[in-house]
């Protein structure tokens, strides 16, 4: 097994756990991976909604609580790897990002929208920055806009598959396109072709992390030899006992079938992955559900034409209230037969390498 390296950086086990927002990648759960050899990463996404004054200063709520998630996963693993992710689409990004930085971050991941100015906001911070790409266009826009613009390649690139859970970074056919393994494994060699472009550009190594459907050993050590450095995996920790959401929504994965996870719009219009529930059928039945004051937390959002809020919804995933909820999931998480602890998934997942 081979250290995923970034720079002065090295995580001993390859395996970097996904941001889950909101709420379910949290301090504990990054911590746990980090103190196991991984990388732990805490989802910046409305991290604040426990705080007090989470709606009626919710920056303020997000920024607090970005320092503390970020102290209680370092305190877990004082000597491990710990991160953030970010998403693009999210509202004063720039200041979560910088938020992040100044906690102590050693990466910060960033999709749900390309993170093209991501190296102007952290200027000469030691961060490593890891972008997130789903396809060959997005790599190649990523790659030439970060030399163009600021002379600089990646620390770390996220290949996000469309088995991953959370928002999806294709259109709704690519998706269905891409669902045959052997159809995606032909975009991330291209892929990783723009990334090799680059390496020799610069004279430098620019691992990747394969993401999407990888929770065994064998799926593992695919994505290695398809040309990877380390694997991205969210589902597979959702059912640990350190995962920070609340037992149910560990629960609603051990229950679901396979014919239970299905493709949702979600308000902003992008496809998601997520476990069939009450609330998605209220919602697929026409029926607009009230949502709680605004917190403003998506750049594309207008709250007055949507059909359920999304911090509303993932808010109650988090806290247990699954009818109510959007249960963001893998396409495997199906699979989840029980509680595990991070130990046991991290040592399951580099079983083959
Ligand atoms: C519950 C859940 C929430 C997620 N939330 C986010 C998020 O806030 N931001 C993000 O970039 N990716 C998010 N993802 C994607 C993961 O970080 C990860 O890349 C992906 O799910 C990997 O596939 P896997 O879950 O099959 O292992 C989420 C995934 C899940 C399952």
């Amino acid at each position: 097994m081979k250290p995923l390296k970034m720079g002065n950086i090295e995580a001993k086990v390859p395996v970097i756990q996904g941001g889950m927002g909101i709420g379910i990648s949290l301090g504990g759960l990054a911590g746990a991976v980090a103190l196991e050899g991984g990388i732990g990463i805490i989802s910046a996404a409305q991290i604040g909604y426990r705080e007090p004054d989470f709606d009626t200063d919710t920056k303020a709520a997000n920024l607090r609580a970005i320092k503390k998630e970020y102290e209680k996963a370092r305190n877990i693993a004082p000597e491990g790897v710990i991160g953030f992710n970010l998403m693009v689409a999210m509202r004063h990004y720039e200041d979560y990002v910088r938020a992040a930085v100044e906690a102590g971050a050693d990466l910060i991941v960033s999709g749900a929208g390309l993170p093209t100015d991501l190296p102007g906001i952290v200027g000469d911070a030691q961060v490593k920055l890891a972008p997130i790409v789903s396809t060959e266009k997005s790599a190649k826009v990523i790659l030439k806009y970060w030399d163009k613009k600021y002379k600089r390649i990646p620390d770390l690139l996220v290949i996000e598959g469309p088995l991953a859970g959370g928002h999806l970074g294709f259109a709704r056919e690519k998706l269905e396109k891409f669902e045959e393994p052997a159809a995606y494994a032909g975009e991330v060699k291209r892929i990783l072709a723009v990334v090799r472009d680059y390496e020799k550009l610069y004279g430098k190594k620019i691992p990747t992390a394969l993401g999407g459907g990888i929770d065994t050993p064998e799926a593992v050590r695919d994505a290695f030899s398809l040309g990877a450095d380390a694997v991205q995996a969210a589902t597979r920790f959702v059912t640990t006992e350190e995962c920070d959401a609340d037992i149910r929504y560990k629960e609603s994965y051990i229950k679901a079938r396979k014919e239970d996870i299905i493709i949702v719009k979600s308000p902003v219009g992008m496809p998601g992955r997520a476990i069939n529930n009450e609330m998605i059928r209220r919602v697929a039945a026409g029926e607009k559900i009230p949502h709680s004051p605004c917190h403003r937390c998506l750049h594309q959002c207008n709250p007055a034409q949507i059909p359920y809020c999304i911090t509303d919804a993932l808010i109650h995933a988090a806290k247990g209230e699954v009818e109510d909820a959007l249960l963001f999931c893998g396409a495997n998480a199906y699979k989840a037969d029980k509680i595990e602890t991070v130990k046991e998934v991290i040592d399951d997942l580099k079983k083959l390498l």
